[in-house]
């Protein structure tokens, strides 16, 4: 907690909005996405999704297989306690509705799904993409899609199991998007890269959750800058988000969002 204090006061110190980026595709991003301030109709599906789970008190039985949460340890969780404890936020689901909406990325992958709010912003963010999701926890996993159907989001697939084995059986050859949303350690982090590497083209993004989540999330995140495939990258302090661009010389921002 003291560790993402004090990475947060250096970020704010070190980190710009649109006017401190020269880079026209990084300010066109910031401008037209990033600080889209429009009130997408969409946003009251996100809200009321939310909403309702918060209310649900009835207990699931959860297999952990992340770095898990600091606050839930016990394996019978209410919903209501996933829903406060280790779901994104609604700011945050807007962000990546609006990221979906700007790229309209076509393949679509997300690492944890949990209650399936990020899914849930990326579905409505471009509904003509194809979503798979991966969730460890059975019991998460069913609730989760029958989320999606009570919805109706049909470009979605959630897949039950470990990352780790289902993505080399993983059916797509490029994913123009990946969202890297469970098991926050530094060696996790870095292998589910490594593996998902060889499927991001030109024009993909990588989003890493929670970079100053802890001192090993960091160091992930400063090596993954590093990477020679990695062009641009802007950090929010919530999130990496990593470009693969040829065209782009190599340059890292930090972007108050
Ligand atoms: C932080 S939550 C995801 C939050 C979610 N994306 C949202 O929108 O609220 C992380 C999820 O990843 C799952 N998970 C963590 N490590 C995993 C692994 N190695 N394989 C499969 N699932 C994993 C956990 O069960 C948990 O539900």
């Amino acid at each position: 907690m003291i560790y993402q204090i004090k990475q947060h006061i250096k970020f704010l110190i070190n980190s710009t909005n649109q006017h401190g980026v020269h880079s026209p595709f990084v300010f066109d991003l910031v401008t037209n996405c990033f600080y889209d301030s429009t009130k997408y109709p969409e946003y009251q599906n996100i809200k009321d999704f939310k909403n309702r789970l918060k209310k649900v008190n009835h207990k699931i039985s959860v297999t952990d297989f992340g770095a898990g949460s600091t606050k839930l340890k016990s394996s019978e969780r209410k919903i209501s306690d996933i829903v406060k404890h280790v779901s994104i936020s609604n700011k945050n689901s807007k962000l990546l509705f609006r990221i979906c909406k700007y790229f309209q990325f076509k393949n679509i992958l997300e690492l944890g799904t949990s209650l399936g709010f990020a899914t849930q912003a990326m579905s409505l963010g471009f509904p003509n993409s194809e979503i798979i999701s991966i969730e460890g926890c059975p019991e998460i996993t069913k609730y989760a899609s029958n989320q999606f159907q009570l919805q109706q989001l049909e470009n979605i697939e959630v897949i039950n199991g470990k990352f780790s084995e289902i993505i080399p059986k993983s059916k797509h050859a490029t994913y123009n998007l990946v969202f890297f949303d469970g098991n926050h350690t530094k060696e996790a982090t870095l292998s589910y890269f490594n593996m998902l590497l060889p499927k991001a083209n030109n024009n993909s993004l990588f989003i890493f959750d929670d970079i100053y989540w802890s001192r090993g999330m960091t160091e992930a995140w400063e090596i993954i800058k590093k990477h020679p495939k990695v062009t641009v990258t802007i950090d929010t302090f919530q999130w990496g988000l990593v470009f693969f661009r040829k065209e782009q010389a190599k340059e890292h921002f930090k972007i108050r969002v």
